[in-house]
């Protein structure tokens, strides 16, 4: 079961046989990080943050961040090892074998699709937003967000009433409208083989770092030390509940480490696109987390109990801020936007809204794109059915897959919050990139004299730490989101020892190796988004 190994030197072949102009230097793999990475983590997830760690949320980033940078150094030494298409997925088949290859495939359907809804549903929060501001268009509750759809569902599974499941029917809505429009529309535009330009990813990194800056410098220079107490209302484990929560804020640098093949001296220029991206969106992070707890405050919200509220709880949460009129940034749906409001600068705030707006429909595309790339490699390898690979006479591009996966996205997108999707995304995450430091480790030790454009400096400590910081991660996630990824894992193996196995091409005899043939798609398999 773990002796079906794709071969590495197979891989390796097929890479060469690609050989990319290497045209990529710091500068522009920073660019490429920095556009993945900033998206509804820091724009929305802040609100939710603070919901669980109260102002010491702060930590919560600074968590996140360094859990992601070790991780991110693992990344970087499999892809310039390893550099074709599949990622994590890729990686796990040519060092552990097929079986933890299909998981971790199966987990990257959390990272990418349940990751497009979540950052669907961010945008839907700030078009609302936007509409409210500048068309003094209210959409009405029914159509933003499926808080008494599921009120309904809970109640028909026998659920005891509550005045927290009455107060979602009375003021909660049936769909997301907005969050399942862009998703379908995001489709659309994979579908007739749409790729976002370097120009695009520049104007947009461009457009996000500006709305960042504009809200620390408005926001930091009028902060209140006293709105930094309590600290930690909901002590350590809030904390880092919130730390697993905006984990998501960082996921996107996989982008850096997949151009390795186009990167100039990758040895050099790897670890400063990684590290530095990683790093401009840790400080911008935290002075934004700074700037929002000290204007606005960032204490959470409690039920009549006085226990706090987990804020993929929308029903309670709905219920808590009817209460207090919403009047409270753990309530606000563009977190960012709310607090510029707040402290007095109403164009700004929603000048900083129309920058999500534009923005954040970008890193939809990224994430299906990265989704609809991971099953078209497991298809071609016979794990799942080959039909899925077709691709579309006109447009070129795997319009099947696409479709099927852009049908999924829109739907978590108009049922599930925010804060619950990228949770659930985060578990997929975590579990790949603990395997990916696994993958590095075990292959150090089966094939140490192969080539590694870029190693991971002190690899026996900065490994063990990724995969200790993801399980810490991992485990901080409400126990709702781990029996979900629970779930999916056993309906992974199910659909492994049914279908895939006895599908497989390697499991077959045949190693296939045609990564640059013409049964691929020109569109699927470009560099990378934004290059
Ligand atoms: N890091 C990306 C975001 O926050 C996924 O939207």
């Amino acid at each position: 079961m773990f002796g079906r190994v794709k071969p590495l030197d197979a891989i390796l072949a097929t890479a060469e046989k690609k050989s990319l102009h290497r045209s990529l230097g710091a500068f522009q793999l920073t660019m490429l990080g920095v556009g993945a990475i900033i998206g509804t983590g820091i724009f929305v997830l802040t609100a939710e943050a603070a919901q669980k760690a109260g102002p010491g949320m702060m930590l919560s980033f600074v968590i996140a961040g360094l859990v992601c940078a070790v991780a991110a150094l693992c990344y970087a030494e499999m892809a310039s090892m390893v550099p074709v298409s599949g990622s994590a997925y890729t990686y796990s088949y040519a060092v552990m074998g097929e079986l933890l290859a299909w998981m971790v495939g199966w987990a990257l359907v959390l990272e990418y699709a349940v990751a497009a809804g979540a950052v669907s549903v961010g945008w839907s929060g700030y078009f609302v937003g936007l509409l409210r501001e500048y068309l003094g268009i209210g959409l009405p509750q029914e159509i933003v967000n499926a808080n008494a759809l599921i009120a309904h569902i809970k109640l028909a599974f026998g659920a005891t009433p509550s005045t927290e499941l009455s107060t979602a029917l009375e003021v909660g809505g049936y769909i997301n409208l907005p969050a399942f429009v862009i998703a379908l529309l995001v489709t659309w535009l994979l579908v007739i083989g749409t790729k976002e330009s370097a120009f695009v990813n520049a104007v947009l990194v461009v457009v996000k770092i500006t709305a960042l800056t504009a809200f620390v410098v408005l926001a930091v220079p009028v902060m209140n030390s006293a709105n930094f107490e309590p600290f930690a209302p909901l002590g350590f484990g809030g904390i880092s509940a919130a730390a697993a929560s905006i984990f998501f804020a960082y996921v996107g640098f996989d982008a850096v480490s997949t151009a390795a093949e186009e990167t100039k001296n990758p040895q050099r220029n790897m670890p400063i696109g990684l590290i530095g991206s990683l790093a401009i969106c840790t400080v911008f992070y935290l002075l934004v987390a700074a700037g929002v707890i000290g204007t606005v405050g960032a204490q959470p919200v409690f039920d009549a109990a006085g226990n706090g509220i987990a804020p993929g709880n929308s029903t309670a949460m709905a219920a808590a801020c009817a209460n207090i009129a919403n009047e409270a940034v753990v309530c606000s749906k563009e977190a960012l936007a709310w607090t510029l409001r707040e402290i007095g600068w109403q164009q700004v705030g929603n000048l900083v809204g129309l920058a999500a707006g534009l923005a954040l429909p970008s890193v939809v595309l990224m994430m299906m794109f990265g989704q609809t790339r991971i099953f078209f490699v497991m298809s071609r390898d016979g794990l799942l059915p080959e039909k899925l690979s077709r691709i579309h006479p006109k447009y070129h591009t795997p319009h099947v897959v696409t479709i099927i996966t852009g049908v999924f996205v829109a739907l978590f997108a108009a049922l599930f919050p925010v804060g619950a999707l990228a949770d659930i995304s985060n578990s997929g995450t975590l579990f790949a990139f603990a395997m990916v430091a696994i993958a590095v480790m075990v292959l150090r030790k089966t094939d140490p004299n192969r080539v590694r454009p870029f190693r991971t400096p002190a690899v026996m400590v900065v490994a063990p730490l990724a995969i200790l910081g993801c399980l810490y991660l991992f485990f901080s996630l409400d126990w709702y989101t781990l029996s979900l990824f629970v779930g999916w894992a056993v309906l992974g193996l199910i659909i492994y020892f049914t279908y895939s196995r006895n599908h497989s091409h390697v499991g077959r005899g045949v190693v296939e190796v045609h990564e640059d043939d013409d049964d691929i798609p020109p569109s699927s398999v470009p560099p990378m988004p934004g290059v």
